[in-house]
């Protein structure tokens, strides 16, 4: 039932973000930017997860290129080449790497298994929504993969790390269905504000 409904979600708001001009998508990143950079959470982080953004999502990459040259550890996502497998590791990445895209076409750094950074050791992860709503529900692009790949902060007490959504302004919804294995974000960060979730 909810996947069926979170799956027409996914493709009225994926129509939204990806009619956003290059120019509405460029002002949308630099307003993120300047919310995101105030954060204590950002600035106390040494080791951030980010994206490279894709259909129409609102890109991190000046975060990224800013923490990468503040000397903070930054890393990217690299999905499982098996088709099957449907999970993700986070390899550490800088800002002038070349990527390789995988079967998505998302550029992903190179780096080698013993490179991959333990999930629990990042301090915080920014991470792509396709929709949120007030109560800090999110919906990702279906994949399971973010679900996956942090399902331990669902069942510990685990602090670290802090989980930021980042979305266009325009992506909030009244409400979405939410499922036991979907993640708790910490914060919701888009191009108009910056919203802490409340813990239930
Ligand atoms: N911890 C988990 N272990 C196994 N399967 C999982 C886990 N979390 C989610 N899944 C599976 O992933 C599928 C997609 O989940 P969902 O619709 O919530 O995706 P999503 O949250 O949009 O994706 P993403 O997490 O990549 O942003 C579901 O079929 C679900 O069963
Ligand atoms: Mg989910």
């Amino acid at each position: 039932m909810n996947s069926a409904i979170k799956s027409k979600l996914r493709l009225n708001l994926r129509a939204r973000r990806q009619s956003l001009s290059r120019e509405q998508q460029s002002i949308a990143a630099s307003q993120l930017m300047r919310r995101l950079i105030q954060l204590p959470a950002f600035r106390s982080a040494r080791h951030i997860a980010g994206y490279i953004a894709s259909d129409g999502e609102i890109s991190p990459a000046t975060l990224l290129r800013h923490a990468d040259l503040c000397a903070k550890h930054c890393y990217l996502p690299k999905i499982s080449q098996a088709a099957s497998s449907n999970s993700m590791a986070f390899y550490p990445y800088h800002h002038r790497q070349q990527l390789r895209p995988n079967r998505y076409g998302i550029g992903e750094p190179p780096g080698l298994h013993r490179q991959a950074q333990a999930a629990n050791k990042l301090d915080i992860v920014l991470l792509p929504l396709t929709a949120f709503d007030k109560a800090g529900r999110r919906l990702g692009m279906g994949g399971g993969y973010y679900d996956r790949a942090f399902a331990f902060k669902r069942n510990t007490k685990a602090r670290k790390p802090i989980m930021i959504g980042l979305a266009h302004h325009c992506q909030e919804v009244n409400s979405l269905p939410s499922d036991d294995w979907d993640i708790p974000l910490d914060f919701i960060v888009t191009d108009r504000q910056v919203m802490k979730v409340k813990k239930r």
